[in-house]
């Protein structure tokens, strides 16, 4: 039972900061795969005039139906999208960047 509270204090503590780095290492992932192209931030603008800013993927499509499509390697159809293909790990990450950007849907 004193095991039990000791762990439940330690996850409050940790989790907060495990987020965080989830975000930052999902925003590097971002920057380095997608930024050449896509605007990665809150208010940037696209490299490629055709790739939607990733801030403006969720007024598209859930969030959640991308995770799929990454982890498989996401191939969206068009020629200049590369395929992106990432661990089950990275793509939380990314996930969990993109939400921290998204506009918010109206
Ligand atoms: C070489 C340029 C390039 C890179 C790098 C790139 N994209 Fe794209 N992406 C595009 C273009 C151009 C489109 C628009 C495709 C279209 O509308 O047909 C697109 C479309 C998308 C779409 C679909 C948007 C929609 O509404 O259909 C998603 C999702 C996406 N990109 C995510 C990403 C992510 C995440 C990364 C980084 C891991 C990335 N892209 C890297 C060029 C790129």
């Amino acid at each position: 039972m004193k095991q039990f509270a000791f762990t439940a204090v330690l996850l409050s503590f940790a989790l907060p900061a495990m987020a965080d780095e989830l975000i930052e290492f999902g925003r590097e992932i971002a920057q380095v795969n997608c930024a050449s192209c896509h605007a990665i931030s809150t208010d940037d603008a696209s490299q490629h005039p055709e790739a939607p800013p990733l801030r403006e993927l969720s007024a598209r499509y859930p969030l959640d139906a991308l995770a799929e499509a990454f982890v498989q390697g996401i191939y969206v159809g068009h020629p200049d999208m590369p395929e992106f293909e990432a661990t089950v790990e990275q793509v939380d990450a990314l996930l969990a960047y993109l939400d921290t950007i998204q506009n918010p849907v109206p």
